[in-house]
């Protein structure tokens, strides 16, 4: 089991001496390593047991310092920097040399973000070199939104978690880059597509291949629980699994099945709230992954807002 506290200097340490910390954000906690220091990132993806194919993003403190690492950054992109950052928006940008080729996994964009979250703000200000991290979870499984859910899987590899509590979005961030001139979301996540194009205009969403993914995330199956994960309509589905004597576990988004027992379900927002939701949505998906169910019957929410991003991930969790 790893120390969880919230001692930044001991943060620092580890960090400096090319270890790995896991530290909170507002999106889910990430696997934080020295991000210019070739070792400590491929500790990273040892530790994560992750493919090198699948590049990380560097977390920094401030919009000033991404010259740092970044060779340019083109206007439409830092007009989103400058209104969502610290927040839950990543951006591709032209990387300096400086930025080892594992990190980028040899890509000449890489992935940058200021996290919202005080405790992780206070250690990337007191650090001369930016974090490298992806969630701290084994890939392709679902991401970590409280220090316990990073200590049950990566507790025995790593030494120290800061504690930030449980995360506010609960939502991994939404990647933004340009092609040509025209500004292209990567992956959906918990800033939300209309709050972007309120901003710049309308952006185009890509929709990335299993084959040949340019984000991984985007792989079809991916945040994915361990026990088989069903979508559809959940008053449908309980009828049938209820009639074939079927041990399952239901998600719901607001209703409650007075018919099931309490312990197997969990209701992610009664009152339809969607960032309620998607913050209650990976630590349901794990606790139902962790009872004693045979398979996970969930549904779709309503697909706007939050709710797109939520739907990808539940669609990735059914993929197989
Ligand atoms: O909210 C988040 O983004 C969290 C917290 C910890 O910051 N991090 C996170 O990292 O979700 P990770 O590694 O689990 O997902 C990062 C995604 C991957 O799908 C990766 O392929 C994509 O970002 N990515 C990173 N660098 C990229 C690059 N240079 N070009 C294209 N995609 C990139
Ligand atoms: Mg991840």
């Amino acid at each position: 089991m790893a120390e969880i506290g919230k001692d930044i200097v001991q943060a620092k340490d580890l960090l400096q001496s090319g270890q790995l910390v896991a530290i909170p954000t507002e999106t889910v906690y990430g696997l934080a390593g020295n991000a210019l220091d070739s070792e400590a990132v491929a500790l990273i993806f040892e530790t994560k047991n992750r493919p090198a194919f699948d590049p990380l993003i560097l977390h920094t403190a401030s919009i000033e310092r991404v010259g740092d690492f970044v060779s340019f950054f083109p206007e439409k992109l830092k007009i989103l920097a400058e209104n969502f950052w610290p927040g839950p928006l990543t951006l591709l940008l032209p990387r300096k040399s400086n930025v080892p080729d594992l990190v980028t996994s040899g890509l000449e964009r890489v992935a940058v973000r200021v996290p919202k979250h005080p405790l992780t703000l206070a250690l990337l200000e007191s650090l001369d070199f930016p974090l490298a991290a992806p969630s701290a979870n084994p890939f392709g499984y679902i991401s970590p939104t409280n220090p316990q859910h990073v200590d049950a899987q990566l507790g025995s590899k790593i030494s120290y978690i800061l504690d930030g509590g449980a995360c506010e979005v609960g939502l991994e961030s939404t990647i933004v880059g340009l092609e040509e001139d025209e500004v292209v979301i990567y992956r959906l996540g918990g800033l939300e597509i209309s709050a972007i194009e309120k901003l710049i205009g309308p952006v185009k969403i890509k929709d990335h291949s299993s084959s040949n993914p340019a984000a991984p995330g985007q792989l079809d199956s991916h945040y994915a629980p361990r026990k088989p994960f069903v979508l559809g309509d959940l008053n449908v589905l309980v009828i049938e699994n209820l009639a074939n004597n079927i041990n399952f576990s239901v998600l719901s988004f607001a209703d409650f099945f007075p018919e099931l027992s309490p312990e197997n379900q969990i209701v992610l927002s009664p009152e339809q709230n969607l960032h309620e939701a998607a913050k209650n949505l990976f630590s349901a998906m794990r606790k139902l992954d962790e009872g004693n169910s045979s398979v996970i019957l969930a549904e779709l929410l309503p697909d706007e807002g939050l709710g797109r991003a939520i739907n990808d991930r539940l669609r990735r969790a059914a993929a197989k």
